[in-house]
């Protein structure tokens, strides 16, 4: 197993997939290397390439907001993406480019051992829960796999895009809130 330095210093070496050509940074992840919950967007935006970090423009803005609303902060949890070099003109990640990055992300899962996962979208939601996912049906809900508890929630640029879907994260937020009390409960 790899340790985080030489892991991140491989991923900020990487050239595996034509994301690399466009990139000004590579954006490995942020956060507690030990946190419990783990956060999954899909990939970097214009901010987050330009700072090396996930969610610094508006989305993660938002994102921020939501993690206070469950006493959380970006001290207290980890934040990654799926794939870790910017798509040209924020398109989705391709199958191909998310296949050649996820390797990753499972490392930095076998790293930090979160309890819980939670998905940021549908694109995060389909690579790490299950191809067939439907956010819009499916948000919220808990599936425990290899003993961490998974849930996905809409992606933060959703709901400054459509507003009417914040109620429904708002209760998806206290869910991630009850699973963390759960698992301290169970494990400590
Ligand atoms: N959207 C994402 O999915 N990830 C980021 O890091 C920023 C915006
Ligand atoms: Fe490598 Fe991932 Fe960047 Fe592609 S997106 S070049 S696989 S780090």
């Amino acid at each position: 197993m790899s340790s985080w330095a030489e892991l991140e210093q491989a991923c900020k070496e990487c050239t595996a997939c034509g994301l690399c050509q466009g990139r000004t940074n590579v954006v490995f992840g942020v956060g507690k290397k030990d946190a419990d919950v783990l956060f999954i967007g899909e990939g970097p935006g214009e901010q987050e390439d330009l700072q090396g970090e996930p969610f610094v423009g508006p989305a993660g803005k938002l994102l921020d907001d939501m993690l206070s609303i469950i006493d959380l902060d970006r001290s207290k949890v980890y934040i990654a993406n799926i794939v870790k070099c910017r798509p040209p003109h924020n398109r989705d990640p391709e199958e191909e480019e998310q296949e050649a990055c996820i390797g990753y992300l499972r490392k930095q899962v076998a790293l930090i051992q979160p309890k819980i996962i939670v998905c940021l979208g549908r694109i995060a939601a389909k690579k790490i829960l299950y191809p067939e996912y439907r956010i819009t049906k499916e948000h919220g809900s808990w599936v425990c796999r290899n003993g961490i508890w998974m849930t996905a929630i809409y992606h933060p640029s959703a709901l400054l895009r459509d507003l009417s879907k914040r109620p429904e994260t708002f209760e998806d937020l206290l869910g991630i809130r009850d699973k963390i009390q759960y698992v301290k409960a169970n494990v400590d």
